[in-house]
């Protein structure tokens, strides 16, 4: 009956607007405006609004054209509503006034938007601020800062190149996506509130990065760090490059960083050992995407393994799974300390690794390269390793050793089919050879 009602509105609005709700994006809660890139009549759209009587809790407005000297008033929205988007539209900036409606969720997608600036056109209680696919090239340092409430920020596929800062206060915090833009600077991310830190991720893939962001303020650790491929980078190989905390006695923990391993030519760089060696900042582990098995980077990286090892324990390191069809590399924090500490000299370390180490804690830092290999295996031995860390060697995909992995974990049902193939057969063969008993019978 409802929908009934909400279809003759939709008939009703066709008619009288030339833009009306298709019943693709129209549902009891949530009411979809298609205009014809048509210039946006804001007066129109609120009587369509106030006319419909169900409790619509998010608007969409697709195919407009906003006119950039205007500022459009929603605060006409339902207290009640969650949610405001715009879809393939055109505006440079904000321009739409929401602040005083308690939306959660704002979607500006496929847009001309081209700078985040006027945040205080936006509601304090935005929690997920969907602003993927735009021309986002400019973001003002202090734009999220009135988020007190946000849980994440897609960015990904927009135009931004250079970033100062910015600058985060929410205690909810865990996501930020930068993925695909054409970033090549971008100095420091500075949290104001400790943000939800075991779910937090930090996604800079596919970007023009030559030096990390410092992580500054209120935040002990990352869960996900996601460096991926910086595109015309030395980021691996000029100095201190790769320092993520510069602060005084302070370390910052990652659970998982993640790395391409196109950004590496034949070897681990000696920038990255420094990385992986410092006391400002503790990684758990490390993927490595798109491995290729056959490339002398894998097999410095499996011979180095074994150098450091014996065969049975190289699982205690690494880890080579498929993820989404991408062959990943994991190594422990464990690997990377032994084939660091062997091979970075004493003066390398000394001179080329000291920005990344606390300089109030160099003196015990128990990294030379007089530890001898067997005291290394001695200390690993010692150690205890996170159960969580599931460890799997799987060889390059093949048939057979796809049939080995399936025999392995379905060994009863191997033998079944053995069996029954087996047992086929020899009834098969009794068949066959009844049948020629009976033959020579019956010739006889
Ligand atoms: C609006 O214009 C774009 C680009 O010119 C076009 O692709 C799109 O189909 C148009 N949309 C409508 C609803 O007219
Ligand atoms: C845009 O708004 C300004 C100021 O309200 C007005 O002068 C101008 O004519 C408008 N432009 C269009 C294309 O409607
Ligand atoms: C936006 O709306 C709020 C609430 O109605 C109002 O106080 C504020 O002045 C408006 N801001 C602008 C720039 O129009
Ligand atoms: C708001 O956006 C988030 C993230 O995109 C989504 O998971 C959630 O379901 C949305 N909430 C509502 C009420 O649509
Ligand atoms: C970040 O954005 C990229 C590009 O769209 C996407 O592939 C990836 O899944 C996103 N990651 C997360 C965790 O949202
Ligand atoms: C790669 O690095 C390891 C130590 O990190 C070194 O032993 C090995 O010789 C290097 N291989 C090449 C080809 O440079
Ligand atoms: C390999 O190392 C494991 C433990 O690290 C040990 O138990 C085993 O005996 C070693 N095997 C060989 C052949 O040295």
């Amino acid at each position: 009956m409802i929908y009934f009602y909400l279809i003759l509105i939709n008939i009703n609005f066709a008619f009288s607007l030339k833009w009306g709700c298709t019943s693709t994006c129209l549902s009891l809660k949530y009411i979809c405006f298609k205009g014809n890139n048509d210039t946006f009549n804001q007066n129109l759209l609120k009587k369509c609004y106030d006319d419909t009587k169900t409790t619509l809790r998010s608007l969409r407005l697709d195919f407009f054209k906003f006119n950039n000297s205007e500022i459009y008033d929603f605060n006409f929205l339902k207290a009640n509503s969650y949610g405001f988007s715009i879809h393939d539209s055109y505006f440079d900036d904000i321009l739409v006034n929401i602040s005083g409606v308690k939306l959660s969720n704002i979607t500006f997608l496929r847009t001309t938007l081209k700078k985040l600036t006027r945040s205080d056109l936006l509601p304090s209680t935005t929690k997920f601020l969907n602003l993927q696919y735009n021309q986002i090239e400019y973001i003002d340092s202090k734009f999220f800062t009135k988020f007190t409430k946000l849980h994440s920020v897609s960015l990904q596929i927009n135009k931004i190149k250079k970033i100062n800062a910015l600058t985060f206060n929410s205690d909810s915090f865990k996501k930020i996506n930068f993925s695909h833009n054409l970033l090549e600077q971008l100095d420091e991310i500075r949290f104001l509130e400790k943000p939800n830190e075991p779910e937090l991720a930090i996604l800079l893939n596919d970007n023009y990065l030559n030096k990390m962001p410092l992580i500054k303020g209120k935040i002990e650790s990352i869960y996900r760090f996601v460096l991926g491929y910086q595109q015309k980078s030395k980021i691996l190989s000029s100095q201190y490059n790769m320092l993520l905390n510069d602060e005084q006695d302070k370390k910052l923990a990652i659970e998982h960083f993640y790395v391409d391993f196109d950004m590496f030519s034949t070897n681990i760089t000696n920038e990255f050992k420094c990385f992986v060696n410092s006391n400002r900042i503790r990684i758990e582990t490390y993927s490595f995407f798109s491995i290729d098995v056959q490339s002398p980077l894998f097999k410095n990286i499996i011979i180095h393994t074994k150098g450091v090892q014996n065969e049975s324990s190289i699982k205690n390191y690494i880890d080579l799974c498929k993820q989404d069809s991408i062959l990943t590399l994991k190594l422990t924090k464990n690997y990377f300390a032994a084939m660091s500490k062997i091979s970075l000299s004493d003066t390398f370390w000394h001179n080329t690794c000291n920005k990344y180490l606390d300089p109030k804690e160099f003196k015990n830092f128990p990294i030379t390269t007089k530890n001898t290999a067997t005291n290394i295996i001695k200390d690993f031995n010692n150690q205890n390793f996170t159960p969580e860390i599931r460890i799997y060697l799987k060889r390059k995909d093949s048939l057979m050793n796809d049939f080995i992995d399936f025999s392995i974990d379905n060994q009863g049902e191997v033998v079944l089919i053995f069996t029954s193939f087996f047992l086929v057969i020899l009834l098969a063969f009794c068949l066959a050879n009844q049948a020629v008993i009976k033959n020579k019978v019956i010739k006889k």
